[in-house]
């Protein structure tokens, strides 16, 4: 099967589904990016945080070496930690993760928070009361290192991710190269349709991320099984995942689910081959809880933090 894609500002195509890859834990990751690869991924979403690049790297090149794709068929999106925001710290954090990877680009960069902490080694860095470390370094700043990641073609494109629309509103009247996509949390809980109108407005892409609103969280998972969603599902002959990531998807955004689980791998890019109604749209977007699971809640107190 052929996946969409959707074209960036500056020519680049994004495959419109892909595979995330946070919490994908080292002996698991590397099954699941190659199964998704046989059936179809072709779109890997991973972050210096994540500290998966290597055996993702190792995954996709593998299929590479037995002759099922080419670098050129993968599309990879990697992010820069909050302890590496300064100018001159973002082209080193760019190759570290290149070099993680064993690629010699990543197809799309992304400022991984709009915040900093402390520059340094540590991920989160932490005071000796166990608070974390800040560091008021601006996005704009940041972004300059950004761009010349793609100078030097370490990336193809850049862009942002958690960053709302007034830190978008400023970056666009700074920046030299353009953001082309913005990955933020979109879900049935979620749905943004404010914010993505911003990114649309500027030509900006945008990738939703916990797609699945992180089903183990029950509190989050109760959307569904509510009637609305189990109609649709019996309907479409389709799974509560299935609704969400098609949901997504018709509002121009890319899911990016993620799983381990080879069952669900597959279950998930099961969304395109039907299409849901204006109304059905018009349903879903009316259980909105306005609930989010990716806050970074120990990051309240910085400066810059979006939400
Ligand atoms: N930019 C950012 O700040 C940011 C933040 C969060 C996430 N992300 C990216 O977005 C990706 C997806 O978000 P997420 O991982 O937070 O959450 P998610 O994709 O909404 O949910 C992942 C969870 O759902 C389970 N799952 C997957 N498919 C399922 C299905 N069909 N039925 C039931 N459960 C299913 C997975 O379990 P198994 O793996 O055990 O199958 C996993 O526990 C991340 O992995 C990451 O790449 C980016």
């Amino acid at each position: 099967m052929t996946i969409p894609t959707i074209t960036f500002n500056d020519g680049y195509k994004m495959p419109m589904f892909g595979l995330g890859t946070y919490m994908s834990k080292s002996g698991e990751v590397r099954e699941a990016v190659k199964y998704a690869i046989e059936i179809g991924y072709r779109h890997f979403d991973t972050a210096a945080f994540y500290e998966n690049e290597r055996e993702i790297g190792n995954a996709i090149r593998e299929k590479i070496d037995d002759g099922s794709v080419t670098r050129e068929d993968i599309f990879i999106t990697t992010k820069l930690w909050c302890n590496s925001h300064k100018e001159n710290e973002v082209v080193p954090a760019c190759k570290e993760s290149l070099r993680n990877l064993g690629f010699d680009y990543v197809d799309l960069y992304l400022i991984h928070w709009p915040f900093a902490f402390k520059s340094g080694d540590k991920f989160t860095p932490k005071d000796a009361s166990g608070k974390v470390e800040f560091q008021d370094t601006d996005y704009l700043e940041t972004w300059r290192g950004m761009e010349e990641c793609k100078r030097q073609n370490l990336a193809r494109s850049i862009g942002i991710s958690n960053f709302n629309s007034e830190q978008i509103d400023r970056l666009m009247l700074s920046a030299n190269i353009k953001p082309v996509n913005n990955q933020i949390e979109v879900s049935l809980n979620l749905n943004q349709k404010h914010l993505i109108e911003v990114c649309k407005k500027y030509g900006i892409t945008v990738t939703g991320f916990s797609p699945l609103g992180r089903p183990e969280n029950s509190r989050i998972n109760n959307l569904w099984d509510r009637p609305e969603i189990k109609v649709l599902c019996e309907k479409y002959k389709k799974t509560p995942a299935n609704i969400a990531c098609r949901f997504i998807f018709q509002m121009d955004v890319t899911p990016i689910p993620k799983s381990v689980t080879k069952s669900r791998i597959k279950e998930n890019l099961d969304i395109f081959d039907f299409s849901l109604s204006d109304k059905e749209v018009k349903i879903i977007e009316g259980m909105e809880t306005n609930t989010r699971v990716a806050l970074l809640a120990d990051a309240k107190e910085a400066k810059y933090y979006p939400f």
